[in-house]
């Protein structure tokens, strides 16, 4: 561990704060490239992590986006609109028509349904600009489509203004398995053959979202390397002749958080050693943690000699539930330390319930040994967001 970097950052900064080290990342995306040479692009699922997106840009070919927020974002990040692949399963008309007219054909569509073809078929018509659109298979649930609509789309010969470059996939996060992987790849070869034998089709993008798992608890077995070894293998077997790009969030951008917090409050209620830190669960997600059962990776920082004791670790929310880790081991905790729960880089800062109980959204801090610390998010208070004085409005009987 890079301690001064955490010594700085805890003595500059108010508590809680993430802090995303753009070197880690770098180091990750390097090791996931040397690991699957030219085999594969990747694309980096900005909704695990969006304020890294500018440090990713010359690391990674490409962005899933999905949703205009997330559109904005890159606009602000001033991210070049070559890599963007405007995805999402709520697309609607007046969205596809802005980026269209603003940015030409350089972005790639995906298509989750008909209305999303069919939407990009009247707005390409009306606005004469050609685009690129990948198909997303479903793999059972809301997302993507039947093979057999993908097939009448293919059917339906060639489209003025839409190229279909491929196919889009991905069935779930946290996979723990290299089957599955190798299943699901081998299931996309297959049907991708199957559309250049059947339609003379080529997929020229396999867009795949291989979900790969990070360890997340010191109870678990760290299969991280094995399932990314596996993947490369599993790439290697495919024959369709197309590109594979892989759309991924948790993987590349875990590694690189930390989300630190302090301790406010400690006690003991009926025997039972509690510590309150003024974070939360709203803050914080390890996917797979139950209950606060498991123990995630936690530094703590202001270390001391003396005994070591089991705390369950509070938040300062008004719910029970708020129990970030149960019965962890501290030697010496007092008030006033710092605890550092790692591997928090994806999906802690966008999936928590941030808005309860009003409690101010944590300051964004990005590190880099080259450029020290960047304030990519002060603290935000969000009571502005839980209240506003209703406004008067027409009579619903005037109508
Ligand atoms: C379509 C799609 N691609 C990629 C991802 C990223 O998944 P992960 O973070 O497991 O890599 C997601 C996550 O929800 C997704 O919905």
């Amino acid at each position: 561990m890079n301690e001064k970097k955490f010594e700085y950052a805890i003595h500059e900064y108010k508590t809680p704060f993430y802090m995303f080290d753009t070197d880690i990342l770098a180091m990750q995306v390097r090791k996931i490239r040397d690991v699957l040479g030219d085999d594969a692009e990747l694309c980096y699922a900005m909704k695990a992590n969006p304020f890294v997106i500018k440090d990713l840009e010359e690391m990674v070919d490409s962005f899933e986006v999905c949703s205009p927020g997330e559109f904005s974002i890159c606009e602000r990040a001033g991210i070049n609109m070559g890599k963007v692949v405007m995805s999402g399963v709520h697309k609607k008309h007046e969205d596809m028509e802005y980026t269209l007219k603003h940015y030409g054909d350089q972005i790639i569509y995906t298509a989750e349904s008909l209305s999303h073809w069919q939407i990009l078929t009247a707005c390409t018509e009306s606005l004469q600009i050609p685009v690129r659109v990948l198909l997303r298979l479903t793999s059972g649930n809301q997302f993507g489509m039947d093979e057999s609509l993908i097939r009448q789309i293919i059917a339906g010969g060639v489209h003025k203004f839409i190229t279909i470059e491929g196919i889009q996939y991905f069935s779930g996060t946290q996979k723990k398995s290299i089957t599955k992987l190798e299943n699901e790849l081998h299931m996309l070869n297959q049907f991708c053959l199957d559309l250049n034998r059947e339609y003379g089709f080529k997929v020229k993008r396999l867009e795949y979202g291989p979900g790969l798992p990070i360890c997340y608890f010191e109870e678990e077995k760290n299969e991280e390397d094995q399932m990314l070894y596996g993947l490369a293998e599993s790439i290697k077997k495919l024959t369709f002749g197309g590109r594979v790009a892989l759309e991924m969030g948790r993987f590349i951008a875990a590694p690189c958080g930390s989300y630190v917090t302090s301790v406010v409050d400690m006690k003991t209620n009926k025997g039972e050693p509690y510590c309150i830190v003024d974070g939360g669960i709203h803050q914080l997600n390890y996917y797979g943690q139950m209950l606060a059962m498991k123990k995630p990776p936690i530094l703590h920082f202001n270390h001391r000699e003396g005994d070591r004791k089991e705390w369950t670790v509070c938040g300062s929310l008004c719910t029970v539930n708020d129990v970030l880790v149960k019965q962890y081991p501290f030697q010496n905790l007092q008030t006033g330390d710092r605890l550092i729960f790692q591997k928090t880089g994806a999906y802690s800062a966008t999936e928590g319930m941030s808005l309860f109980l009003s409690r101010d959204l944590p300051q964004i801090l990005l590190y880099s040994a080259k450029e020290n610390f960047r304030i990519a998010r002060s603290h935000f208070q969000t009571d502005v967001l839980n209240y506003f004085k209703p406004k008067e409005t027409k009579l619903w009987n005037n109508y």
